[in-house]
């Protein structure tokens, strides 16, 4: 109905018969009485009466249009800080990190939609002792024209093979200890290497999230704020909030402070963890971007660092961080392709629009188009977005291809399948045809040709029988009913006038 009522205002506009401002609902009548062909005007009622939507209507195409501001009016827009995807460098790109991606994205665009300012980052696990064995690895069996050829793929298979051969190899695990304590101490040589894999990694990925039609303000990760983790441990320190147990610096976090639940925040080398690196994190993020909340998305599997993160924050006196956000959500059991376990994210976009082709070529409703590859992305992408959203996120799922792809049923596929019927059949054809009548009796007017006029009203026809379908007028409720019944009545004295211009007489039962 929305949609309808947008194409009306819309063709209005087009034909010069809407003022580009002013009431809309005072005019209806007015404008009604003016249209030329009887349809419009019908089916412009038929939107009045049917939408209780009318402000804001907004343009076709509108973002905001459909939204009830009263229901917004007391939201505290601000700053939204998302962070998600963050995949790590060199590993796998698991179905964890995918739901990541497209939860984070979705919680990006509400709040977006809604007018919050919104900052989208990625967080890379690009710091910690897999960059010694991956350093140190590609030493051994890294290869840069292969680095270059396909990034991905071989900086995985250096990590994988080194990671093997150090079980077994002391060498190997000492060069490895050796290549990151290089790091930790900046030395040149390290430090470009991972450099090059950081960079490399994150064209990559910006390659593949647009296919996804996502994007990221920031790339961040963990190693970004090492210096700032060893503050934090000092400011820890001093706040009386560090203690040590068995040589690591803990934070007791039990209610009754008698260390039964602490938090490792520093080993007994002196180096930061995962935990460290994020508290250092959020307070650099708060200094620098000023948000008024920030969420976290990732699987449920961090809900525990993600609590303590926040309540070591609280701890050391950071208010904001009541605003922090974890979003957790449940584990994807079975994503393969057919070909294989899912390693990239690549595969798994490659494998629903590979798959999506198949059943579009299969399909005997699929029309002729300019790039089916593309549209087959689409389609697949929203069959694995709809697939993952139904349920509750914290839920646990199966990934099943066969399901998410089917036309009908509760699928990404029957959205955009009904989509572009709307877009294609009801709204423009039927519309713009329609609107189309006096055009027509212009054209035989100007070559004296009846066919103009003919194969218009048999069109005519065509679209009646499918808007008849598609518009019940019984079953509907009373208003509705009314207004389509009105629609139809709109299109049979089209069709009747036609008729009478080409000689023939309407009969009313046959
Ligand atoms: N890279 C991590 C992983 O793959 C996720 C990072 C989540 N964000 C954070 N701030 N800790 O598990």
């Amino acid at each position: 109905k929305t949609a309808d009522f947008k194409l009306s205002v819309n063709m209005l506009r087009t034909n010069g018969l809407l003022p580009s401002s002013g009431d809309i609902k005072l005019q209806a009548e007015n404008l009604a009485a003016q249209a030329t062909t009887h349809l419009i005007c019908w089916h412009f009622l038929f939107c009045l009466y049917t939408t209780k939507m009318l402000e804001p209507f907004g343009k076709q195409g509108d973002e905001k249009f459909g939204l009830n501001s009263e229901l917004f009016n007391n939201l505290k827009r601000g700053t939204t800080l998302v962070e998600y995807s963050s995949p790590n460098i060199a590993k796998k790109f698991h179905a964890g990190h995918l739901r990541s991606t497209i939860i984070g994205n979705f919680i990006a665009n509400l709040k977006q939609s809604l007018g919050y300012n919104v900052i989208r980052m990625n967080y890379l696990g690009d710091w910690g002792m897999q960059f010694g064995l991956l350093g140190a690895g590609f030493g051994q069996f890294g290869c840069q024209e292969r680095l270059k050829q396909n990034p991905l793929q071989h900086l995985f298979e250096v990590y994988v093979q080194m990671n093997k051969e150090a079980e077994h190899n002391e060498n190997l695990k000492h060069a490895a200890q050796d290549f990151f304590r290089q790091l930790e101490q900046q030395e040149c040589q390290a430090v470009s290497l991972w450099q090059q894999f950081r960079e490399i990694t994150v064209n990559e990925y910006q390659q593949v999230y647009k296919r996804l039609g996502i994007h990221f303000d920031i790339y961040s990760g963990e190693s970004c704020h090492l210096d700032q983790a060893q503050k934090v441990v000092q400011q820890l320190q001093s706040q009386g909030l560090l203690k040590t147990s068995e040589g690591t610096g803990v934070v007791d976090l039990s209610p009754d402070g008698d260390m039964s639940s602490v938090c490792t925040v520093l080993r007994s080398n002196g180096t930061t963890l995962y935990i460290t690196r994020d508290l250092a994190a959020a307070i650099d993020r708060k200094l620098t971007y000023h948000f008024d909340e920030m969420i976290y998305v990732t699987d449920k599997s961090q809900s525990n660092h993600f609590q303590q993160l926040f309540q070591i924050l609280l701890a050391m006196g950071h208010s904001w961080a009541e605003r922090c956000q974890h979003v957790p959500f449940g584990l994807v059991q079975g994503m393969k392709t057919r070909t294989g376990e899912v390693v990239f994210l690549e595969d798994v976009l490659d494998e629903a629009r590979a798959r999506m082709l198949d059943n579009m070529s299969q399909s005997k409703t699929t029309k002729e188009m300019d790039d089916p590859e593309d549209t087959a992305e689409k389609v697949g992408i929203s069959a694995l977005i709809v697939q993952d959203f139904k349920g509750p996120l914290q839920s646990d799922y199966k990934f099943d291809w066969d399901r998410m792809l089917q036309a009908q049923g509760d699928t990404g596929v029957f959205l955009q399948y009904t989509h572009t019927r709307l877009c294609r059949s009801v709204l423009t054809n039927y519309l713009r045809f329609v609107c189309s009548y006096d055009e027509v009796l212009y054209q035989s007017a100007q070559d004296l040709q009846p066919k103009h006029l003919v194969n218009f009203l048999l069109k005519l026809c065509h679209l009646i029988a499918f808007a008849h379908r598609q518009l019940p007028v019984k079953g509907s409720p009373q208003d509705v009913a009314q207004a389509r019944l009105r629609l139809f009545n709109g299109a049979c004295s089209v069709l009747a006038n036609g008729m009478r211009i080409l000689g023939i007489t309407p009969v009313d039962k046959m």
